[in-house]
């Protein structure tokens, strides 16, 4: 069934596509009424991430569908329709789905009604699908990346039919607006404003599940904005793979910093985030259209991955040790009040203990405000897990702390500068361990915690930034 299904959607184009997948949120309506019915009360739906801003983005938008189709939207295992919305970046993102899975078995049989449905990254790996349909049999419906935005139709079709429903995709070059999404925030959002990426760094399985970059439509992304805006939205993220490389391949070229300086002009948005940026691609144009807005927040993501020239060229990251530095430093001299983050792998094949003080080297020189580190996850079909010389696991945990144990020092010692300042914080939610606390966000992403009541929640306020814990800060609002 996926491909015929598959052919005709190709042919048509992206506004004909979105009113063919309303017709089939209208029948998907009539079966969750008749579920309804059998039940005697709404089914419920529960919509898992696993993955990046862009994955998240994703699952509000199945939200949307699966809201508008009649269920009450839970964040419980336990509901009537649960989807698992995949990551496959690194491997442990992979036995985290197969080890929850088994769980939601068990909830299966003491639910006869309970569906299961698999997609997004993961997904489009054809190893994934056979491990599946071998050893997952109660799973009802798997899709992938690329069709996400044909699930209402999925959705009929594992209602109509008897097994499991399997529809892939290799690729697509179909962009389809105007579905409708539910936002896990009321005040902020993310936008994809491409897909795809087009980078192939040599240890990256992201181009092989998410396919080729395509840039949305200018118009489209502010159409998208604006209607957030009206809807209370304050604070947008704007995302991508490599968001540098933005509108190069539309019919009429536009560059990122462009499409900000278009964005910025929005009345009632706030805030403007975005993420994120391959260093090999910023450009000066961009670092002078953030010096002087208003609105986009004082962060920037530069994932450095490794500060040795060496490890950087075997990685396909397309810049030297140097090169990331001058960066850095220029992006710090033009902007001093910006906070720089990044993501480095330790661990990749042929790494030394040589290569690693390179990296630390970077880290003690740039001193980052917050850095993800992760251990190198061999990804099949990437051209680094062909490569000889992988590292033994001992070695890389000694790599790892050590770049670890640099990045909560520096950082520290960054973070604290602000201490003693009142800045604007966006107030996110209640804190989770104490509810007298709020948790806010300063405009460089830094976050703090401070008393006051959750009526505050989606409002700017001044902090009052008292006592530096690490990353983070504990501060008092002030009137
Ligand atoms: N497009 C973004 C990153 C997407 S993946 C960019 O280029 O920066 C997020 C992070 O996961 C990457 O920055 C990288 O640090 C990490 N990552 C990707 N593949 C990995 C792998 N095979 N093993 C370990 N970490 C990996
Ligand atoms: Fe992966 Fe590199 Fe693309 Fe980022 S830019 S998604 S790390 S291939
Ligand atoms: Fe994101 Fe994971 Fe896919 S990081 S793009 S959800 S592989």
């Amino acid at each position: 069934m996926s491909q015929k299904i598959s052919q005709i959607t190709e042919k048509i184009n992206g506004a004909e596509e979105t009113k063919r997948q309303f017709l089939f949120i209208e029948k998907a309506k009539e079966y969750v009424q008749t579920l309804s019915k059998e039940l005697g009360r709404k089914p419920t739906c529960c919509v898992t991430t696993f993955g990046c801003q862009m994955n998240a983005r994703d699952s509000e938008k199945l939200a949307g569908i699966l809201e508008l189709a009649g269920y009450e939207l839970i964040e419980d295992e336990d509901a009537d329709f649960v989807i698992y919305n995949t990551c496959t970046v690194r491997d442990n993102a992979n036995q985290r789905v197969y080890g929850r899975l088994g769980h939601l078995n068990s909830l299966k049989k003491k639910n006869p009604h309970k569906k299961i449905a698999l997609c997004g990254c993961m997904m489009q790996e054809p190893s994934v699908i056979e491990k599946i349909k071998k050893s997952y049999r109660f799973v009802d419906l798997i899709f992938g990346t690329h069709n996400i935005y044909k699930f209402a139709e999925l959705l009929v079709a594992m209602f109509e039919q008897e097994g499991m429903v399997i529809d892939i995709w290799e690729d697509t070059d179909q962009i389809v607006e105007d579905l409708p999404v539910e936002r896990k925030y009321a005040f902020k959002s993310g936008i994809n404003i491409m897909f795809g990426c087009n980078n192939f760094c040599s240890y990256c399985i992201v181009p092989y599940v998410r396919g080729r970059e395509r840039s949305r439509n200018p118009k489209d992304i502010i159409r998208e904005i604006e209607r957030l805006v009206a809807d209370g939205v304050v604070e947008i993220m704007l995302l991508g793979q490599n968001v540098n490389s933005y509108g190069k391949n539309l019919e009429e070229p536009i560059t990122f910093a462009q499409l900000l300086e278009e964005i910025e002009k929005i009345e009632g948005l706030e805030r403007i985030r975005f993420m994120t940026s391959h260093p090999k691609d910023l450009s000066d144009e961009l670092i002078q259209v953030m010096k002087k807005s208003k609105k986009i927040c004082r962060h920037l993501h530069l994932p450095l991955q490794s500060g040795s020239t060496r490890i950087l060229k075997e990685m396909n990251r397309r810049y030297t040790k140097e090169q990331y530095l001058e960066l850095a430093n220029k992006i710090r001299t033009e902007i001093p009040d910006i906070a720089l983050t990044t993501d480095i792998i330790v661990g990749f094949p042929g790494e030394t203990p040589e290569d690693v003080e390179e990296t630390i080297d970077v880290i003690n020189k740039v001193k980052y405000e917050n850095a993800f580190t992760f251990i190198y996850s061999k990804r099949t079909g990437t051209p680094a897990a062909a490569m000889e010389n992988q590292v033994p696991e001992d070695v890389v945990k000694i790599g790892f702390d050590k770049v670890l144990k640099t990045v909560q020092d520096t950082a520290r010692e960054r973070v604290a500068l602000l201490e003693g300042k009142i800045l604007d914080a966006l107030v996110e939610e209640v804190n989770e361990q104490d509810a007298s606390l709020l948790t806010g966000r300063l405009s460089n992403n830094t976050i703090v915690h401070f008393k006051g009541g959750k009526e505050l929640i989606g409002k700017i306020v001044s902090v009052y930034l008292k006592e530096c814990h690490g990353f983070y800060y504990l501060g008092e609002i002030v009137e």
